[in-house]
């Protein structure tokens, strides 16, 4: 346990610089800095700080930050923070924030809705959704992994329900497929989408994007524009976590006052 920064597992040993943040003080910490907030100031910690937050200072906690907050100290804690919250010690904790807290701390959690309060979308965990739902979203996990991908190394996965003029419904699925040329690249989403209009499944029900690398990440521009020409009311599931909390969306939210087939 280091004394300074209250980690357990630190080995901070010899001379440790700590940075002490007085009443009336404001201190942004980064890489490398520990920091003790007294009472009355107010610290921002970012990536690579640690420290102690102390009865009556206030302060945030970003993502790879690691903090303890004491009795009377209130912290919001980012997505991608780590937090120990002592008895008496509230904290406003983002979704994606890891706070261990001891009996008698106060622990606001931030419902995701509210982390991304853009109209419309909503956020469920992969067990709230439909089994069709989960079926397109392992779909799109399964062909991310085929991904053709070797100058970004950036695999998208894509499934896409549609269905066809006798009603039939299928899933169609695609990963991105890169090209030397750069600009020859084809997302995964149209990848699905193509195949699924060249079989003449033309109406767009559900679709599911995955990508490990960007939890959360959306469509592009150019897949908004096909997805909308063959589903403006469609479903758009993204995955915000590798533990596959969803975000959902309708295509013409995220692509408002679109140009259309009825534009022309
Ligand atoms: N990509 C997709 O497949 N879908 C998207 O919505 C965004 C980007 C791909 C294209 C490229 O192969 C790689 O991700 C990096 O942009």
């Amino acid at each position: 346990m280091c004394k300074n920064c209250n980690d357990p597992s630190a080995k901070h040993k010899g001379k440790v610089k700590v940075r002490f943040v007085r009443r009336g003080q404001g201190f942004t910490a980064g890489e490398g800095d520990i920091f003790r907030a007294q009472a009355g100031s107010t610290v921002l910690a970012k990536n690579g700080s640690t420290g102690v937050f102390l009865n009556g200072s206030t302060g945030t906690a970003y993502e790879g930050s690691t903090f303890t907050a004491e009795a009377g100290s209130v912290v919001h804690a980012k997505y991608g923070s780590i937090g120990r919250a002592r008895k008496g010690s509230t904290i406003i904790a983002n979704y994606g924030s890891h706070i261990e807290d001891e009996a008698g701390a106060k622990i606001i959690r931030r419902a995701d809705e509210e982390e991304h309060a853009v109209a419309g979308s909503l956020v469920s965990s992969y067990a709230e959704l439909s089994a069709m739902e989960r079926s397109l979203v392992d779909h799109a996990w399964a062909i991310s992994k085929t991904a053709y991908c070797r100058y970004s190394n950036f695999p998208v996965g894509a499934a896409i329900l549609a269905e066809n003029e006798a009603g039939e419904k299928r899933i169609f699925d695609g990963h991105n497929i890169e090209n030397a040329s750069y600009g020859g690249t084809v997302c995964a989403e149209r990848v699905a989408a193509f195949d699924a209009v060249k079989n003449g499944f033309r109406k767009f029900l559900i679709v599911a994007v995955v990508c490990a690398k960007c939890p959360g990440g959306s469509p592009c521009g150019f897949c908004r524009q096909v997805l909308r020409e063959f589903g403006l009311n469609a479903t758009v599931l993204n995955i915000f976590n590798t533990e596959s909390t969803v975000v959902r969306w309708t295509v013409d939210q995220l692509l408002p006052d679109s140009f259309g087939p009825d534009s022309l």
